[in-house]
């Protein structure tokens, strides 16, 4: 009995450290790839570095990877939350999305945030999440920045 735990303890390490070599493929777009959403909806310095600091990570290619990342299986788990983050919402794709679609990813935002969905449970525990004056500040942008595409749909008839 013994040693058929001893096998089984040594083919789990085995395993765990096989799977250190299976590495996601990462984001590493940098300010770049956030630049064109940011030219266009004007966050203030303020709103930008709340954007960073919550929400870049899954929802844009400026990922800013913690070292647990680099540990498998953690590093699968973090990948899936971006992949399914960036699927929704992600400001790196914002010129290719329809001015209807960039206003209602910006109504979703406000919804999301003030429901408690956004940022993610799993992230918030590390990271923490908005304050109230944050979320003031975030929920005045996004209004704002709405302003100018309800605007452009209005003349379109949209
Ligand atoms: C840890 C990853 C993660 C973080 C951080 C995160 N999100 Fe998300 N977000 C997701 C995932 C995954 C989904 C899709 C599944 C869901 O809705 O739960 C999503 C969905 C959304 C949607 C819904 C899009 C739609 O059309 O339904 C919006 C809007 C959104 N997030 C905004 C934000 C904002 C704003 C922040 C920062 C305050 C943020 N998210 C932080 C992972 C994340």
């Amino acid at each position: 009995m013994k040693r058929i735990i001893k096998w089984i303890l040594r083919i789990a390490l085995l395993a765990l450290i096989v799977i250190q070599f299976i590495r996601p493929e990462k984001n590493n777009g940098g300010y770049e790839s956030v630049k064109a959403f940011e030219t266009e909806t004007k966050p203030s310095v303020k709103v930008a570095g709340i954007l960073k600091t919550y929400c870049y990570d899954c929802h844009s290619d400026q990922t800013q990877y913690p070292w647990y990342a680099e540990v498998a299986p953690i590093s699968y788990w973090l990948d899936d939350h971006v992949r399914h983050g960036k699927g929704e919402f992600n400001v790196s794709k914002w010129e290719s999305y329809s001015v209807k679609k960039k206003d209602h990813k910006l109504e979703e935002i406000i919804e999301e945030v003030k429901e408690g969905h956004m940022p993610l449970d799993s992230y918030t525990w590390i990271h923490g999440t908005l304050t109230e004056e944050e979320k003031k500040d975030l929920f005045l942008w996004v209004d704002l920045a709405r302003l100018s595409y309800q605007e452009e749909l209005k003349v379109s008839g949209n």
